[in-house]
């Protein structure tokens, strides 16, 4: 397999909004990254992902985008941008950009061009279609609730939204469009940036039947998504965007893709597709999605079993032919401590940091959401008045005010275990008041727990799982079969621990993870001189396991 930076690199992913202010109007900005660039290297990662920083009327945090060629003014300026990029390649961090065009925001200027008439310019830059007796030209349902199709007034016609009404799709199929985006992208690398992340970029290709939803469900909020993924053009349109940007430069890249097989993912992403380096699949993501059809609104808990079905799967299913992305957050996701592990103060590090074992010695590119690195916890508001996620917020109307599906106390309790505003509650960066996220009000409320879960905390206590983070980092820099060795589950069907072997060359690594609070033991093939590479407990007693317990053996073999 050969060998490429981008595979061996760590990724940060930033939440602009939510990582530090630095003018105390309670948002994030990019000064306030700049600031904190050096807690991003100490913990050893490469590549930060900035969350989208671009102009945007912020309908869904600026992955509604009104001009991809400015910054948002709550962020900075385009200087502060540059600064940004200067600053992080002077440490050694490469930047890459979050791209969103699948869909524009409706206040782009091409969006209000198009809606002003049927002849004008832009009006084949989005979706357009007649009523069909009188109504929605099919049943699709938008993810954030309610049809995915607007009516608008001015030429009769509806336009699609795949997201919200203030999220109009792109039409791909118009070569201009594919021109106008390949131009900025190339724009952005002009200005130095290092590889885009690409927001649902699998649903760019529309079939032009635009059959109904045969599982549409407005009761239950469903999401139409899967209508659009993989359309009949994307191979194409990526191969294109392929050749007209990504193959000018050596950068990183990586598609979020909901709804991909492994097979589609080796079409994405395959070492001689000529599309994408990595795709983000979604399987692990929704693992514990609700058993009512209620999409991500419960709280039901993930089955271990299934869990280490599903990774193992896209861990040998790629193995040689294409890459994997290991991601166990984003802003769109709960914390993974709470989520996975146990945020109990007597759990919380221990449990996270065998998540952190369990996902970053695996075969791809580490993913670290900001926050992970303390493992933040799920945050709890009492009222909905609290949130500010258009997700969650459409979801408790639908389901609570409007359909009267879930009693207001039994989607709090979704809430606080799905909302995405668990991962974007600020930064915890020290026990003074709002955490040192902010001088100001923050946008967002802070998880009340940042007076104990906080980076000055964590740096203090040598550890801590910031350091665990660190090691891990590091390890990866000197241990080449951290990057490129195979890989083999053991017990697939062991519903308490998740046991892995790695193999390259003459090198083994057997990694163990005790997903359980119980003292337990397994008897793994390890041989006795074989040394342990990183645990989170100081000492190793061989087959006993205990709560949370993770260790990697490092095994050389003779001759
Ligand atoms: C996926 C992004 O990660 C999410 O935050 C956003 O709401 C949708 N795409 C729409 O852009």
């Amino acid at each position: 397999m050969e060998k490429t930076w981008w595979k061996e690199a760590v990724v940060y992913q930033i939440y602009p909004r939510s990582f530090q202010d630095s003018n105390g109007d309670g948002v994030g900005d990019i000064p306030g990254i700049i600031q904190r660039l050096p807690h991003l290297k100490e913990l050893g990662v490469d590549v930060i992902w900035l969350s989208p920083v671009y102009q945007s009327p912020n309908d869904d945090n600026g992955y509604d985008i009104s001009d991809y060629q400015a910054i948002q003014p709550e962020y900075g300026t385009m200087a502060d941008a540059e600064a940004l990029f200067a600053k992080a390649h002077e440490l050694g961090l490469k930047v890459m950009m979050d791209l969103v065009v699948n869909h524009t925001s409706d206040e782009h200027r091409w969006f209000e061009e198009s809606r002003k008439s049927k002849d004008n310019p832009y009006r084949d830059y989005y979706i357009w279609k007649d009523p069909v007796d009188g109504k929605e030209p099919n049943n699709w349902a938008s993810d954030f609730g309610g049809p995915a199709w607007e009516y608008d007034e001015t030429t009769g016609q509806y336009y699609l939204h795949i997201f919200s009404k203030k999220q109009p799709d792109l039409n791909w199929d118009n070569p201009k469009v594919r021109q106008e985006i390949y131009d900025m992208m190339n724009f952005w690398l002009a200005k130095g940036v290092d590889g885009f992340r690409m927001d649902v970029i699998n649903l760019i290709s529309k079939d032009p039947a635009f059959p109904d939803d045969p599982d549409v469900d407005y009761e239950n909020h469903s999401s139409s998504m899967e209508m659009v993924a993989n359309g009949p053009n994307v191979h194409q349109y990526l191969k294109e965007m392929h050749d007209q940007v990504l193959s000018q430069a050596d950068i990183i890249t990586v598609g979020e893709t909901p709804g991909v097989s492994t097979d589609d993912a080796i079409l994405y992403t395959g070492f001689d597709a000529g599309e994408l380096q990595m795709v983000f699949q979604f399987e692990h993501a929704v693992i514990d999605d609700s058993k009512e059809g209620l999409g991500k609104w419960s709280n039901e808990r993930f089955d271990l079993v299934e869990l280490k079905r599903i990774l193992s799967k896209w861990q040998v299913e790629l193995h040689n032919k294409a890459w994997n992305s290991l991601y166990w957050n984003n802003h769109d996701r709960p914390r993974v401590v709470s989520r996975f592990g146990n945020d109990s103060p007597e759990y919380r590090e221990l449990s996270a940091k065998m998540l952190a074992t369990t996902m970053h010695f695996m075969q791809g590119t580490p993913y670290i959401f900001q926050g992970e690195e303390i493992a933040m916890t799920n945050v709890a508001f009492e009222n909905i008045e609290a949130y500010r996620d258009i997700d969650t917020l459409n979801a408790y109307r639908d389901l609570v005010e409007e359909q009267k599906r879930l009693t207001p106390e039994t989607m709090m309790e979704f809430v606080h275990h799905s909302s995405r505003d668990n991962a974007r509650t600020p930064m915890q960066w020290d026990a003074a008041e709002q955490a040192g996220f902010t001088t100001g009000e923050p946008w967002l409320g802070l998880n009340p727990n940042y007076s104990e879960i906080n980076v000055a905390a964590a740096k203090e206590n040598p550890a801590s799982i910031f350091y665990y983070y660190q090691q891990i980092n590091q390890l990866r820099k000197n241990h080449p079969i951290i990057v490129y060795g195979d890989y083999e589950l053991l017990n697939a069907e062991d519903s308490e621990v998740f046991a892995y072997v790695r193999h390259y060359e003459d090198e083994e690594l057997v990694i163990i993870n005790n997903f359980t609070d119980q003292t337990i033991k397994r008897e793994y093939d390890v041989p006795a001189d074989a040394k342990v590479l990183i645990a989170n407990y100081s000492d190793d007693l061989g087959t006993t396991l205990r709560p949370y317990e993770s260790k990697v053996y490092h095994i050389k073999k003779e001759g």
